[in-house]
């Protein structure tokens, strides 16, 4: 019987796994200068982590199981509650603002598809501590910052969750309704606001509020809310100075239930439908799980989706097959470990095989060049090398090899 991967996770061959780590050193490296540190947090949560406030959406996708003792645990969905959670039990007293950043699997139990896993990664930062508009402006920045450095198409849009919110408070059914507009399931939302007997004036709100999309001149033609959009006005001349391009869209609710203020998502338009690479913006959970009242922003990126569309070049060491025999062995050891010293990837046969069979392999894993080790070449103080592209060989001296295999551009 052969056993399948669950559906909806993946396995990651190392071509694929050379690009992450690839991507992933770009985004650690973006994160630590602007002064964000690494952190992590278990893999499973008590269940109540994630069903206080994340809402309705994610507790229904949660990946839910008892332990032995019988405690209800949930494979964590997303990062923002865990962070705010060890915020809570240990980095409370710590100087504020606090900048950190985190890389890990998440899941949820979602109908897969392209795009959208089971088990997928966020690359993710969290400002803790600041209620200034200044705090939501630099993670704005550092989200399109990094989905820069990746080389990725995409584009930035803003909103004000606090707005919406607003409009809706005290209306029964206003998660629901809030949850049709991140989806833009207009007609349902219609139907729902006429089920539940909405005023004609909130409904028109809500639905202009949706309709608001644009540059910074759109923010004029909103008459209430004005805290809210003044904030966004004055973020909006930071991202300017700092050449971020964006656009404003008061229709963003996001799809978590603990946003309050400022709310960002990206997409990326070559991607189909599940184009948004990133989501984020501020919100309240540290009093909720015990702690202070702390206002906090953050994002998270979809490292999978960018995955998709991000050009980056990548490392790539030249591979020398080191082509050995059994009375040259111990030779072509060291000749392999001084060229791995050098710089480059020495691949050794394990098979015993022939020099037919060992060179047939240096063409399949793509080696640049084979050094054949050859007793009579040996006692010669030589080896011979050959660039598997052009057929070319000659012998070299030992101590010439890696300044020659160095010279020679392939
Ligand atoms: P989120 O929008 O639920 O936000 O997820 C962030 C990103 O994760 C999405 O934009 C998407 O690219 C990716 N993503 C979500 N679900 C899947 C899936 N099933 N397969 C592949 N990729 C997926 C959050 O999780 C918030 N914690 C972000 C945040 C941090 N807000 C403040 N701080």
């Amino acid at each position: 019987m052969k056993i399948e991967r669950p559906r909806g996770t993946r396995d990651l061959l190392p071509e694929e796994m050379k690009k992450r780590r690839e991507m992933e050193k770009i985004l650690r490296r973006i994160a630590e200068s602007y002064g964000y540190g690494e952190i992590a947090t278990p893999t499973f949560e008590h269940v109540e982590l994630f069903t206080l406030k994340s809402g309705e959406g994610i507790v229904e996708e949660m990946y839910v199981f008892k332990d032995k003792s019988g405690r209800e645990l949930a494979l964590r969905p997303e990062l923002t509650a865990p962070v705010m959670r060890l915020y809570v039990n240990s980095c409370e007293v710590m100087p504020k603002p606090l900048r950190f950043y985190y890389f890990a699997n998440c899941f949820r139990y979602e109908r897969p598809q392209k795009g959208r896993y089971r088990e997928f990664w966020q690359f993710g930062v969290e400002l803790i501590g600041s209620d200034s508009y200044l705090a939501d402006a630099e993670v704005i920045m550092l989200a399109y910052e990094m989905l820069k450095a990746l080389k990725v198409e995409f584009k930035l849009e803003i909103g004000h969750v606090g707005i919406m919110r607003d409009v809706l408070k005290g209306i029964e059914n206003a998660d629901k309704m809030m949850r049709l507009i991140d989806k833009n399931q207009f007609d349902e939302l219609e139907k729902l606001m006429k089920d539940c007997k909405i005023d004609e004036k909130i409904k028109e709100r809500v639905f202009r509020l949706i309709d608001l999309k644009g540059d910074a001149s759109i923010l004029e033609k909103v008459n209430f809310a004005e805290k809210e959009i003044e904030r966004l006005k004055r973020i909006a001349e930071i991202l300017d100075a700092a050449k971020v391009e964006y656009e404003f869209d008061l229709g963003i609710v996001r799809g978590l239930d603990y946003y309050t203020g400022v709310v960002f998502e990206c997409y990326a338009p070559n991607l189909g439908a599940q184009k948004q690479i990133c989501g984020g913006g501020s919100y309240e959970l540290a009093s909720l799980f015990g702690g202070q009242k702390t206002p906090a922003t953050g994002f998270a990126i979809g490292f999978d989706r960018v995955y998709e569309v991000c050009e980056i070049d990548l490392d790539r060491r030249k591979t020398v097959f080191v082509v050995s025999f059994e009375d040259t062995y111990l030779d072509a050891l060291k000749i392999a470990k001084k060229l791995r010293k050098s710089g480059f990837v020495a691949v050794i046969d394990v098979m015993e095989r022939n020099l037919k069979k060992q060179l047939s392999y240096a063409n399949d894993i793509k080696a640049e060049f084979a050094v054949l080790v050859g007793k009579k070449e040996l006692e010669d103080g030589k080896v011979s090398v050959k660039d598997l592209k052009s057929g070319q060989q000659m012998d070299v001296p030992i101590e010439e090899l890696t300044n020659l295999l160095s010279s020679r551009t392939v």
